[in-house]
């Protein structure tokens, strides 16, 4: 297909016009250049597609589909193979229903509890979100449907999501928010990325040229569209020159007008036009000349399969050995989620399944397993005939498992939550049952972390986040083990609030948010301040044991075009067969530049049988050892020695080897008056040749033959005190030896070193 001979018979309105959505959901078709028209649906967890009345935000039902996992849950499955598999089988619904791209994966940070769209989400740490993703996306990829990797970039909250500004720091966006798309667009070539809402430092996505064009393109190699948010539009003429092909949905006609008038009147360039469109028949015609025809999906299958999902992603946060539970023991189901469960969030992402069932449903063969209601899901209020009902079934029960969590109101896209409770109701229930019943057990749902008073007073503790339609069957495949859990937390669970690094600055005055905790997001913020937190992250349990042992690493000494391969050895010393999340991170020793204690850089996830042994395998490239300096607009490794670190969670590592990291392209001192003695010290060589300004500064201490210990300035005292001294500091407090073209020629001589 000719694209530019196709372009070249457009007229300048079918161009423009090219440029925004039809309706809520479809591209505009030529039919005399015989242009089809593509359907894009939302995602990310399921198929959205809106046959009739279309919104953005579910007011109206979309076809049956499957709601599987969300990416609160999906991101503790650690499983790239399982979250290929979920791409794969959601680009055969596309395939079938006729939709080109679904509108995900999801990829902002979760930078406070708060996000009320969090339950999209897959993590607080970049390599994990950006691993996960990439396996979605070459999923669904894979099966020739495109995908949408979104919010690009810094929206990581709801609260006035459209008018906010993220004010962040280069080093921050570099290593933080940049980071959990920069590897996905590189590795996975995602057909399009969806620009987010928000500004960022001051100028809207939508209108961003340095991130839509310079970064995502020319750095990243990007090949696909952007596409706006809905709605997310500003200036029309603004974002095309910034970089973002596909407005949608349509604007009635009106910017495409604007678009029209800009190019007649010069302000827009035609050519600019044609290259946007050009983007974007490439990917209309990637998905119309390479449909796969006659696809089929079967609901049943693929509900079976986010059930199987939904297990996995489960994470044990606690547990004193009560569960797995026995199925003939007498067990109290208590909480209106064990009837009817919370799996899925609010807003565009809202799934129409074709079904779901309660945990308690799916115990209905076992008479000895019963329910009590205990709370009223939406209400905060406490019912005391609910939770007089639930202690007596719970005295007369061997355990109870209350199923308590976020109602739906409490969490959705569009706004924040605004506190980190469950409704009073759940927490009083579960304190009233903890005083009777001492066979406690929490099941959670929830799409981010909640603060757990109780947490002492219960015996296990399952989260099962908001996993989909089939999490009713899958929590009890968990509770009574025919599923070993094997979910560890993408995300730290801090003990409040106030404990979280955002805390003071989360909602920012009117449209200023500032990101001041920088690059101390989730774990690298608790960890380095050795806080307690109530899990860490990285942590889940399992009811089988694994030992981790023989870490070796091929390398002591490695360098820029190096790579270091780590082997570890992982048993499984239990009796029941499970998974293993193992995870490596880098953490380096004596740093000069403000670091979190380690940060996450590879992992994976094993299967051993009881007594079963596996070599796990990494390899890490200078990128791992790296941080973003901005001096040089780069990613660089600074010389010296790092900890590679193989872990159970970021707050349990098991195994360490020290390895050390000469970088090809030292950056160059540049020396001046304002150098410190302390800075210049630092290179053995320069130290030679400030000996005279050395000297000059400490005439009393050398010079004086009868220097009196009892002075006011030691010898120590003094090299501490140059330490911090710049070097024009030699006039004003040394012998007055040394002269202003002295100090011109030192220097001289400083900046010639190599
Ligand atoms: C959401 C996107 C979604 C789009 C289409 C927006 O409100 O932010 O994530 O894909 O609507 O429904």
């Amino acid at each position: 297909m000719d694209l530019k001979e196709i372009i070249s018979k457009m007229t300048l309105e079918e161009k423009a016009g090219m440029c925004s959505g039809y309706d809520f959901w479809h591209t505009k078709s030529v039919d005399r250049l015989k242009i089809p028209a593509i359907m894009v649906s939302d995602g990310p967890h399921g198929l959205r597609k809106q046959d009739l009345e279309s919104d953005h935000i579910s007011f109206n039902e979309s076809i049956k589909a499957v709601c599987f996992p969300t990416g609160s849950a999906i991101g503790s499955s650690f499983d790239k193979e399982l979250i290929n598999e979920l791409g794969k089988e959601l680009a055969i619904e596309c395939q079938a229903e006729n939709v080109s791209i679904i509108l995900g994966p999801a990829v902002n940070i979760k930078r406070s509890p708060l996000c009320g769209r969090n339950f999209e989400y897959l993590s607080e740490d970049p390599y994990l979100t950006s691993s996960l993703a990439t396996s979605y996306i070459k999923g669904v990829q894979s099966k020739n449907v495109g995908t949408s990797l979104k919010h690009f970039l810094a929206n990581n909250q709801e609260h006035r999501r459209m008018t906010s500004s993220s004010e962040v720091d280069e080093r921050t966006l570099r290593e933080i928010y940049l980071a959990a798309f920069e590897d996905v667009v590189k590795k996975a070539k995602p057909w399009t990325v969806m620009c987010s809402y928000n500004r960022i430092n001051g100028t809207y996505a939508s209108e961003n040229k340095r991130f839509l064009t310079d970064i995502l393109r020319k750095e990243w190699g990007f090949d696909g569209f952007v596409v706006s948010d809905w709605g997310a539009v500003n200036d029309r003429v603004k974002s095309l020159k910034a970089g973002l092909q596909l407005e949608m949905p349509d604007s009635k006609g009106i910017n495409d007008k604007r678009i029209i008038e800009a190019v007649k009147s010069g302000e827009l360039d035609e050519l600019l036009l044609n290259q946007t469109v050009e983007k974007i028949l490439t990917i209309i015609y990637k998905f119309t000349d390479n449909r796969i025809p006659n696809t089929v999906w079967n609901l049943e299958e693929h509900h079976n399969l986010s059930r199987k999902i939904s297990s996995e992603c489960m994470v044990l946060l606690k547990n004193d050995g009560l569960l797995p539970l026995n199925k003939n023991d007498n067990i109290v189901f208590i909480g209106e989620f064990a009837k009817i469960p919370r799996y899925q969030g609010g807003g565009s992402s809202h799934i129409n399944s074709f079904k779901t069932s309660g945990a308690i449903e799916n115990m209905a063969n076992y008479e000895n397993i019963t329910y009590a209601q205990g709370y009223m899901t939406e209400e905060d209020v406490i019912i005391p005939e609910l939770v007089k009902e639930a202690v007596k079934a719970a005295r007369q029960s061997k355990v109870a498992v209350i199923f308590a969590g976020l109602p739906d109101s409490f969490e959705s896209e569009g706004y924040d939550r605004t506190h980190m409770s469950i409704p009073n109701c759940q927490n009083h229930l579960i304190e009233e049952i903890t005083k009777v019943q001492p066979n406690t057990v929490i099941v959670l749902h929830n799409g981010s972390p909640i603060e757990m008073p109780w947490i002492n007073k219960v015996n296990s503790i399952l989260e099962v986040y908001l996993g989909g339609q089939a999490v009713g069957e899958a929590t009890v495949d968990i509770l009574f083990g025919d599923v070993n859990p094997s979910g560890k937390l993408a995300e730290t669970f801090p003990i409040k609030l106030k404990d979280n690094p955002s805390y003071l600055y989360y909602f920012g005055e009117k449209d200023v948010v500032e990101y001041r905790e920088g690059i101390f997001v989730g774990y690298r913020y608790y960890d380095k301040k050795e806080m307690d937190v109530l899990f860490p992250f990285g942590h889940g349990l399992s009811y089988t044991s694994f030992e981790y042992s023989n870490m070796k690493i091929n390398k002591s000494k490695i360098s820029d075009n190096d790579e270091v391969e780590i082997i570890a050895d992982i048993t499984n010393t239990g009796k029941r067969e499970g998974k293993e999340i193992i995870q490596l991170y880098i953490s380096s020793i004596n740093s000069n530049i403000i670091r979190p204690e380690r940060e996450l850089k590879e992992f994976t996830k094993i299967h051993l049988l009881p007594g079963e042994k596996k070599t796990v395998k990494f390899t890490l490239n200078k990128r791992a050892f790296a941080y973003f300096n901005t001096e040089i607009n780069d990613w660089y490794v600074e010389d010296g020695s790092y900890n590679i670190e193989i872990g159970k969670s970021s707050r349990d590592i098991v195994l360490s080897r020290k390895i050390s990291y000469t970088n090809n392209q030292p950056i160059k001192n540049i020396y001046t008056e304002n150098s410190t003695f302390g800075d210049v010290l630092k290179n053995p060589e320069a130290k030679k040749i400030i000996e005279p300004l050395i000297a000059s500064t400490s005439f009393f201490l050398i010079n004086s033959e009868d220097y009196d210990e009892n002075a006011a300035i030691t010898p120590q005292m003094h090299d501490a005190m140059i330490n911090h001294m710049p070097l024009r500091g030699v006039f004003s407090f040394g012998d007055k030896s040394i002269t202003h073209s002295d100090l011109k020629q030192i220097l001289e001589k400083l900046n010639n070193l190599s």
